[in-house]
Formats: C-alpha cells, sequence, structure tokens
C-alpha cells in the first residue's frame, strides 16, 4: 500500500512546511475547512474527523505556561492502543538507575559510540549515557546517544516520561509526528513533546546524536535580563511543522515509553492522523547557526549560562532542571583576559557533546560524536596544552572557528549506566590530561 502524506501549505511561505515562532498559538490544516472556526468542539466536525485535545501542561497551569492543542483526527487516540505489553527495551534506562557497582565520581570522556552492522532505529539504537532524578516524579532528565541506521515502518513511538531534545551529529532524519514533519540535520536541534507519537524515517544513514530527555518542566527560552529582547536564540528561528496526515490502514506497532518501561501495542492502521489542529503544544525544530552569541568585548568573560538555548526550569527559580547551552563560532576579543573557560567546579553536574570541530578547553580527544561529564562538584577546567596556549597567546581578536559543541547541565548529579561504564568507548586517560599542570608558584612574586 503506497503512504500518501497530505501536507497543508505553509502559511508565512518563510521556510516551506513550517510556521515560525517559539510557544506560538498556531493554527493549520492539511484538508480545506477541516479546522472548525470559532470553537474547539462543534457537535459534528467536518470531514467525520474527531476532536481530541492533548494536554501538555495541567489544565490549571499559570497561561504563560500553560500548553495544550486542539487536534481533529481521522479516529481518537484511544482507537491508537489497544492491551499493553511489556517489551525489553535494555539500552534505554530512565532515572533512578544508580549502579553501586559503578563510579559516577569521576571526570569522564567517550569516543563517538560506534555504529552496528545490525538494523537499529531511532528508539530501537537509543543508549543511555546517564540518568538524574527521577522519572516516577518527573524531575531531572537522561542523556543518550542515539544510533539509528532503519527507519521506522509502520512503527510509532510515543514517551509518557518527558520531551526528547534531539542534537544530530551525523545523518538525516526525517521526523513524522501526528502535528506535522520535521526534517532534522546536524546543527539543528527538534524538540519531540511529551505524549506526542511519531515515526523516524533514517534518510541519510547511519544517523547518530544526542538526546536529552527532560522529565520536568518543558524547555522554555530563558529571561535574557539586561540582555534585552533580542540575540540569543530569538523566537522567529524556531519551526513547527504545518499539519500532515496518514490515511493508512495496515497492521501497526506503537510503543510507549511510560515510568522508565517500555509497552507495546498493535493496532491495524497509522495514528498519525492529525488533519488539523490548533494550540501552542508542537514539535519545534531550530537552527543552530541561527544562535546569536553574547559575550566579553573588554576583558574576563562570563559564566557560560551566556550560552544557553533554551532551559527546563525547575521549581527553585534560577536553578534549572537543565540548561541546554551551545558553544559555537564566535570573536575573543577580551584583553588580559584567560579566554577559555577557567578552571571550576560547579554544583549542577555538566554533559557535553561535540556536534563538530574543536573545543577550545581541550585542542585534543573530545572529538565530534564524543561526550564527556563533569559531575557535581568535580573540579575540571583547561588541559595543561590549553592553560598554556591560552596564558601566552598573543592576545589580538581571534575568531573560534570550526567549533559547535553543547552542554546538557542538569541541578541533579548524573549517574553512569552500565552501558557508558563498560560498553561505550571509554577513554580511560581522560583524567591524565591534567597531569602535565605544573606548580608555577615558588613565593616570589610575578608573572610565571
Ligand atoms: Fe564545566
Amino acid at each position: 500500500m503506497t503512504r500518501e502524506i497530505k501536507r497543508a501549505e505553509s502559511p508565512m511561505g518563510t521556510t516551506p512546511g513550517y510556521m515560525p515562532g517559539f510557544g506560538n498559538d498556531f493554527e493549520t490544516e492539511a484538508l480545506p475547512g477541516a479546522l472548525p472556526s470559532g470553537q474547539n468542539s462543534p457537535q459534528k466536525c467536518n470531514y467525520g474527523l474527531y476532536a481530541e485535545q492533548l494536554s501538555g501542561t495541567a489544565f490549571t497551569a499559570p497561561r504563560g505556561q500553560n500548553e495544550r492543542t486542539w487536534c481533529y483526527r481521522i479516529r481518537p487516540s484511544v482507537k491508537h492502543t489497544g492491551r499493553f505489553e511489556k517489551i525489553d527495551m535494555p539500552y534505554w534506562q530512565s532515572a533512578p538507575n544508580i549502579d553501586p557497582e559503578l563510579i559516577s565520581l569521576g571526570q569522564y570522556r567517550w569516543d563517538p559510540v560506534p555504529h552496528t552492522d545490525a538494523p537499529l532505529t531511532f528508539v530501537t539504537g537509543m543508549r543511555t549515557m546517564t540518568t538524574a532524578g527521577d522519572v516516577n516524579t518527573q524531575t531531572g532528565m537522561a542523556a543518550h546517544v542515539y544510533l539509528a541506521n532503519a527507519s521506522m515502518e509502520d512503527e510509532y513511538f510515543f514517551s509518557a516520561d518527558g520531551e526528547l531534545l534531539v542534537v544530530p551529529q551525523e545523518g538525516l532524519l526525517r521526523f513524522h509526528t501526528e502535528l506535522g514533519t520535521i526534517d532534522l540535520a546536524p546543527k539543528e536541534i527538534a524538540i519531540l513533546p511529551r505524549g506526542m507519537v511519531y515515526r523516524v524515517e533514517v534518510v541519510e544513514g547511519p544517523a547518530r546524536g544526542f538526546v536529552c530527555e527532560n522529565y520536568g518542566q518543558k524547555f522554555d527560552l530563558p529571561n535574557r535580563g539586561p540582555i534585552g529582547a533580542n540575540c540569543l536564540a530569538n523566537p522567529r528561528d524556531f519551526l513547527t511543522p504545518v499539519a500532515a496526515f496518514e490515511d493508512r490502514e495496515v497492521p501497526s506497532t506503537v510503543t510507549i515509553k511510560w515510568c522508565g518501561q517500555f509497552h507495546q501495542t498493535r493496532i491495524g492502521h497509522s495514528p498519525l492522523d492529525v488533519v488539523a489542529w490548533h494550540g501552542n503544544y508542537a514539535p519545534v525544530k531550530y537552527d543552530l547557526n541561527t544562535y546569536s552569541p553574547v559575550g566579553a568585548i573588554l576583558f574576563d568573560h562570563p559564566d557560560p549560562s551566556i550560552f544557553t538555548v533554551l532551559t527546563a526550569p525547575s521549581g527553585q527559580e534560577g536553578t534549572a532542571n537543565i540548561d541546554f547551552v551551545l558553544f559555537r563560532e564566535r570573536w575573543m576579543v577580551a584583553e588580559n583576559t584567560f579566554r577559555p573557560p577557567w578552571y571550576h567546579k560547579n554544583v549542577m553536574s555538566e554533559l557535553m557533546g561535540n556536534i563538530y570541530g574543536q573545543y577550545d578547553a581541550k585542542p585534543q580527544g573530545f572529538v565530534p560524536g564524543g561526550v564527556s561529564l563533569h559531575n557535581c562538584m568535580l573540579p575540571h577546567g583547561p588541559d595543561a596544552p590549553a592553560f598554556e596556549g591560552a596564558s601566552n597567546a598573543e592576545l589580538a581578536p581571534v575568531k573560534l572557528e570550526n567549533t559547535m559543541s553543547f552542554m546538557f547541565e542538569t541541578r541533579f548529579p548524573q549517574h553512569l549506566t552500565a552501558f557508558a561504564a563498560r560498553e561505550a568507548p571509554l577513554q580511560d586517560d581522560y583524567i591524565d590530561c591534567w597531569d602535565g599542570i605544573e606548580k608555577k608558584f615558588d613565593g616570589t612574586p610575578g608573572e610565571k
């Protein structure tokens, strides 16, 4: 049976297939007149569609945070699940996942997780590196690497445990979601909301990337304070897909992640049957090249929070459940300043990934596709070559080129999975990168 996907026209014409804006209240229809006007739930919907609300926040969440979408679909979602059976997904772990045999306290770094010959989809290829918090109390996160070389055909997935922030490093993925289609390439990110059903096609593979699974409150744009209304991630650069649907009657499976466990149910049709929708709870993508960094223009440099793209708040003001932070190309111009990140210990725990190029605090060893972990209150900073280089560099304006790394930073300690500790390509010698740092102090004044 051929798969026909009907898609609405882009109303703005800016990027075909997408609507611009972050958290906007969108409306879109793939067939004319499918969207009711002036009300959400008419006695009968056009085309014989069913009206259904998908709530991403509690009904009574404050207005600025309240997110929901009205869907007009071929069948209500209750027809997209049957009885459930539990299935194993041993490499996708959820917090709390604390293995007493493993030592999470340590500076860790991994080479890229290698691709395999075995067919892996975006879901079966998910490899959890760390978990933090507790999925059952909707706090914390998990950090994953995904490997995908096979498309999901008549296989669908959703997670009730949190939204997924996807950061591709290799390959091209196409997310066919209930609300529309997102194409995703390296240097872009996407957010797949909690509860949203989708299947993932590997358009160019094999694909690899990173995922932050956010158990808590949704990612939002950070407050900019004195920076004002512009720069960092600008709302217009976020793109939400227009409505698209499948009217496809074939045996299909839906896999559901719920409280850290995986369940499968069988249905006879595609659940991606939303013909029209309106609301503000929707998937979104963002081109990291549109991120406008703000930084030091005279001396010293601000905390890395200046590079926050998205922040997922916790209950404590200013202390994020997760910050997504981007280290991209930028000019370095500060005078009389040690320009790379300084040495530090941080109450937050930091998982970094390299999308491409070279990271300035670690000229060697932190390679594209690689991951590093610096946990709660564990000291880290430039290695010896980076320190010596930056301490002795001529401080002319320098453009950091060919560099794009990111950080998932959480207020909760991150615990290694057995996969990260025993199967992933851990660099046993990472801690040695600080060996060459010398004692320069000899009690006499002056620069050493
Ligand atoms: Fe750090």
